[in-house]
């Protein structure tokens, strides 16, 4: 398990890397593409944001410090990606620490990445527990700090696939001891953190029940590195 700041102690090679960002990105992403997105295209810069959705005639979506930003058509909720609105659609997509990671983790090597959350719990796992390769959690986190939520997640993950593969980290018996204490209630749990807070401020509480729900939305985003965007894999 590991945060941004972290990324160079870790070798990323011939990895999976699993990005996280609970609170939303990667529920978004999960959400997107359950509801028929075509693929989602994660980048880092706004600009590149406006211009590719300019050029490929895409929806654009994201926020910094968790509100739209100006220029951008839509928000990073997960909510706004009904099946009625994203089906068939591409979504170019930019926030202020996952799509950061996801390009962070690329730029180190990483041999393969996808991303995870919980309502795409049960895919992420079992495509872990199928490829048998080392696995890297990447906490997004908030600008480069340690964040309770991706922990949380982190924890659900190692909890369920712990059978197939050797722990090597404390981090990740810290993560799974953590989701084990929390799960009969992680609302309440995640209630306490500071994104919570920060989100809630903008009325976003139904966006991160969502988003600390299993399985509603359960795909494998699956970046293909050549079209450099994240697609369902079934
Ligand atoms: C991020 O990438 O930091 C987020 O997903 C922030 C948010 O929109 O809540």
């Amino acid at each position: 398990v590991l945060s941004p700041k972290l990324t160079d102690l870790y070798n990323l090679d011939g990895c999976i890397v699993v990005i996280i960002d609970v609170f939303r990105a990667t529920s978004t992403i999960a959400s997107a593409l359950y509801n028929g997105a075509e693929r989602v295209i994660p980048v880092a810069q706004v600009d590149a944001c406006i211009e590719i959705g300019k050029e490929l005639n895409a929806i654009t979506a994201g926020e910094r410090d968790g509100k739209i930003i100006e220029g951008l058509l839509h928000g990073n909720s997960p909510l706004e990606y009904s099946r009625e609105f994203i089906e068939n659609k591409t979504l170019v997509l930019t926030t202020t620490n996952g799509t950061q990671m996801l390009h962070l983790a690329l730029e180190r090597g990483a041999d393969e990445i996808i991303t995870g959350s919980f309502p795409n719990l049960n895919s992420v796992c079992a495509h872990l527990k199928l490829r048998r390769k080392n696995v890297i959690l990447a906490c997004s986190g908030w600008k480069n700090r340690f964040n309770m939520e991706d922990t949380l997640f982190a924890g659900a993950v190692i909890d369920n696939v712990k059978d197939f593969f050797e722990i090597h980290c404390d981090s990740s018996l810290m993560a799974q001891n953590l989701f084990k204490v929390q799960k009969k209630d992680l609302k309440t749990f995640a209630a306490l953190t500071t994104h919570w807070h920060r989100l809630a401020k903008y009325g976003l509480e139904n966006d991160m029940l969502y988003c600390l729900s299993e399985n509603v939305a359960d795909v494998l985003p699956f970046y293909d590195k050549t079209k450099q965007c994240l697609y369902s894999k079934t």
